[in-house]
């Protein structure tokens, strides 16, 4: 029973895009958004942020990514991003955020880095990195009074689960990499800290994000040789790597390799609004709720290539390889409460992500 009010204004000077609201008595409200590794996810919900009326400033240090998917959102929805070039675990240089733009209104922290194999090589880089800017966002929304906290969390939190697909009460197993440590660890510490302070927080589990913007303006841009499935499906399509290695066909699913649930970026970005609108609209101080993003069907590794070699056309030239350390064998998503709480609705098949990761692959290979 709040008095809703909002106004737009558009600074055509420096491009900076407010959102004012009125909500019963507090005053004007803007949206802070640190952007992390992992581009393709995280341009995409600014984009979608965007486009449903928010003020979006972005924390990107750029270690992993290049300012061109910056520019990609701008041609998109024709804004200009405010980037603020610095890593999150420097928390004086985060804290500048808060001091420059008083009343964020809530705050979604994707810094991570997210590959499972690589977190099994390197393991103090990313409890350094994942854990050190989730504390570092969470004090300083505290000591600036941001109340909406949505934290990107992942389906690795459930391990191997002993019963799939996976609710939001499906019990968490011991963590199969340092990846999934870092966001079973990183849900306590949110969860705590919002239990203590006057913060409504959101946890989304994602599952495996894939595919690219309709528009092609923006994708996944990984560094190096990639981790993910459907980067190494396309770079070895357009032959940036000459093969790719299926990590094991020796599982028990019903094809031997493991299952996942792919869904497409734009329905994870659009998620995230939906659940920031839900987070302002319910205001449920010293709380935190969990939802699974996924899109509820199991697909295996190897599905997952005849996918694209039917939306493509090209054969894939693969090999089968052994398993890779961390992997689960198989998970994918009960996705009812996000659906019920959020309104939240997949719009993206297993085609579309398809289809548009190999149209981003093309137009990176035409630059
Ligand atoms: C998927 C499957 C690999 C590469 C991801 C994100 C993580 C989280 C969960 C968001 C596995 C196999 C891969 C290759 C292969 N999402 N594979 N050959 O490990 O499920 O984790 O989703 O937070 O952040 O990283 O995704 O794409 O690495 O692997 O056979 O060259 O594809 O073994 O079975 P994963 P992935």
């Amino acid at each position: 029973n709040y008095k809703f009010e909002h106004s737009f204004e558009l600074n055509l000077e420096n491009g900076d895009f407010f959102v004012t609201y009125q909500i019963s008595n507090t005053k004007e409200r803007k949206i802070f958004r640190p952007d992390y590794l992992n581009k393709k996810n995280d341009f995409q919900k600014l984009f979608d942020l965007i486009e449903n009326g928010f003020e979006v400033i972005s924390a990107d240090n750029l270690s992993r990514s290049s300012a061109s998917s910056l520019i990609g959102i701008e041609k998109i929805t024709g804004k200009k991003i405010k980037n603020y070039e610095i890593d999150l675990t420097d928390k004086k240089a985060a804290a500048q955020i808060f001091i420059q733009h008083k009343n964020i209104t809530g705050i979604i922290h994707f810094a991570a880095y997210k590959a499972v194999g690589e977190s099994v090589e390197k393991p103090l880089e990313y409890y350094q990195n994942n854990i050190g800017s989730l504390i570092n966002l969470l004090a300083l929304s505290i000591q600036y009074q941001v109340k909406h906290f949505i934290f990107s969390s992942s389906c690795t939190v459930y391990g191997n689960p002993d019963s799939i697909p996976v609710t939001e009460k499906t019990p968490l197993q011991k963590a199969a990499s340092p990846y999934g440590a870092t966001k079973q660890m990183g849900e306590t510490i949110v969860q705590d800290t919002a239990a203590a302070h006057p913060m409504a927080a959101i946890l989304l589990r994602y599952f495996n994000p894939v595919g690219a913007h309709p528009s092609i303006a923006i994708g996944e841009l990984p560094i190096g040789h990639p981790q993910n499935l459907v980067p190494a499906i396309t770079q070895t399509a357009i032959g940036k790597l000459p093969k790719m290695q299926v990590h094991g066909n020796d599982y028990d699913t019903r094809d031997g390799s493991c299952i996942r649930d792919y869904i497409h970026v734009c329905d994870i970005a659009h998620a995230h609004t939906l659940a920031l609108q839900y987070s302002i609209k319910e205001n449920a101080f010293n709380h935190c709720e969990v939802f699974n993003l996924g899109t509820g069907k199991g697909i295996t590794v190897l599905e997952a290539i005849a996918a694209f070699e039917k939306v493509s056309g090209v054969r894939l030239n693969y090999e089968i390889g052994p398993r890779r350390a961390g992997d689960i064998v198989a998970i994918y998503a009960n996705n009812d409460y996000a659906v019920k709480k959020l309104g939240w609705n997949c719009k993206y098949d297993l085609n579309d992500m398809m289809r548009t990761a190999w149209l981003w692959e093309k137009s990176l290979a035409s630059e």
